[in-house]
């Protein structure tokens, strides 16, 4: 398949997943993978191969030892490659709310009592907090709200927050709830005029195409790897000239060997070695529907990008327009996806029901999905939802298919 029309072979991309034939999962249609995805047999063999053949203490001279840092490294720069960095700006901690803790506490030396960090309401916890109880050391917290009716956040009333004293600009690349893809260069445009940092989450967003992290000018960028086909990891990009000068979090004698300096106890050996299973399979991915092969890691990213958002345009939009136009339910955000404004991350409520009672009657038809707020619950509050019921969330990606959306859409015709 080489067509430049060519679209994503769902077959193809489900037959790499074994979950898909596994006596557990295969009967359910699968739409939580906001909370974590499903793993592609590239992942587990190379998980596999590492605990049986090189789990021991890497970087010593000995074969076992060897292979395995060996493989460590190669699992950061390919990772690197595919979002445009360099191995020094990656780091891989235990999660995104780890690694944005570790950073908030070295950026927190460069804060004195007056400068100001801008946070939005529509943010995960993970990157509200850390960033919130900077005011312990003088921080004055200015909080950008989102539009309570369209639940984006309006660039006008940022540009009314920033200041000559921002030193911090924290928001989401795409909100878990809202879907909405936020305009990262942007954002990051007006906050490098008033030399503020910028931390974009991108947690939400990335499972749905690896970014290139130099387009979108942020200067911090985190995802979870296993909301991204990978292991219970997650990695954080830092710009080499910031991550440079952040003071030291890891042991004494590793000042100045950064990236480490900001990732004390380091990365889980075998679940980073695992990422190289997820270069495979994008790479197995690429071949099976591109036939240039001499274009970059990088190059392949985003053709596989495109059809991958194509793919995932096509089965959330009917899903998008069925709630949007059902009398009793609210969906939350854009009513389409258009040229990847949105993720196929759907939140709604009901007018006469729980969203308990809806995410209860989803899954007892097999509709893998659940009701929560799903730890953004300052942005649920700004709708006026209760966030102890929170939303019915239905997020898809590139594996889901026309199936599990008909599927969905008879028993929601149902209810
Ligand atoms: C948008 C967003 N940001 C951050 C996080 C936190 O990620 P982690 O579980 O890796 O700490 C999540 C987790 O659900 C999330 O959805």
């Amino acid at each position: 398949m080489n067509l430049s029309n060519t679209k994503l072979d769902v077959d193809f991309v489900r037959s790499q997943f074994p979950a898909f034939n596994d006596s557990i999962s295969k009967d359910w249609s699968f739409m939580e993978n906001a909370g974590g995805s499903y793993v592609p047999k590239q992942v587990i063999k190379k998980l596999n191969e590492f605990m049986i053949s090189t789990k021991v203490q890497p970087y010593a001279e000995y074969p076992m030892a060897k292979i395995a840092g060996e493989n460590m490294d190669l699992a950061t720069e390919l990772f690197a490659k595919m979002i445009n960095a360099n191995s020094k700006e990656i780091i891989i901690g235990g999660s995104t709310s780890i690694n944005l803790y570790v950073l908030s506490n070295a950026l927190k030396y460069l804060i004195k009592p007056g400068d100001e960090i801008i946070v939005t309401n529509q943010d995960h916890e993970a990157n509200i907090s850390p960033w919130r109880r900077l005011s312990e050391v003088g921080a004055v917290i200015k909080e950008w709200k989102i539009n309570p009716v369209t639940a984006e956040l309006d660039f006008e009333q940022y540009e009314e927050l920033i200041s000559d004293k921002t030193k911090i600009v924290a928001v989401t690349h795409c909100s878990n709830i809202v879907g909405s893809v936020n305009n990262l260069k942007k954002i990051s445009d007006l906050a490098h005029k008033k030399n503020a940092i910028v931390i974009g989450d991108g947690v939400s967003f990335a499972p749905h195409g690896f970014p290139n992290v130099k387009e979108l000018g942020v200067d911090f960028y985190t995802f979870s790897l296993y909301k991204t086909y990978g292991p219970h990891i997650a990695l954080m990009y830092g710009k080499e000239e910031i991550l440079k000068i952040l003071p030291n979090q890891n042991h004494e004698f590793l000042e100045g060997n950064y990236p480490y300096t900001i990732n004390p106890g380091g990365p889980n050996h075998e679940e980073l070695v695992s990422l190289l299973g997820i270069h495979r399979y994008m790479m197995d991915l690429y071949k099976h529907h591109f036939s240039d092969d001499n274009l970059s890691i990088r190059e392949k990213i985003s053709k596989l990008n495109n059809l991958i958002s194509a793919h995932e345009e096509e089965i959330a939009n009917p899903i998008l327009d069925y709630i949007d136009k059902k009398e009793n339910l609210r969906l939350i955000g854009k009513n389409k996806i258009h040229n990847k404004n949105r993720a196929p991350t759907i939140s709604f409520t009901a007018t006469n029901r729980l969203s308990k009672k809806i995410s209860d009657i989803l899954v007892s038809k097999n509709i893998a999905t659940r009701n929560d707020n799903f730890y953004a619950w300052r942005c649920l509050k700004a709708l006026g939802i209760d966030s102890d019921d929170g939303v019915v969330r239905l997020s898809l990606v590139h594996y889901n298919s026309s199936d599990d959306v008909n599927r969905l859409l008879d028993i929601f015709d149902k209810i």
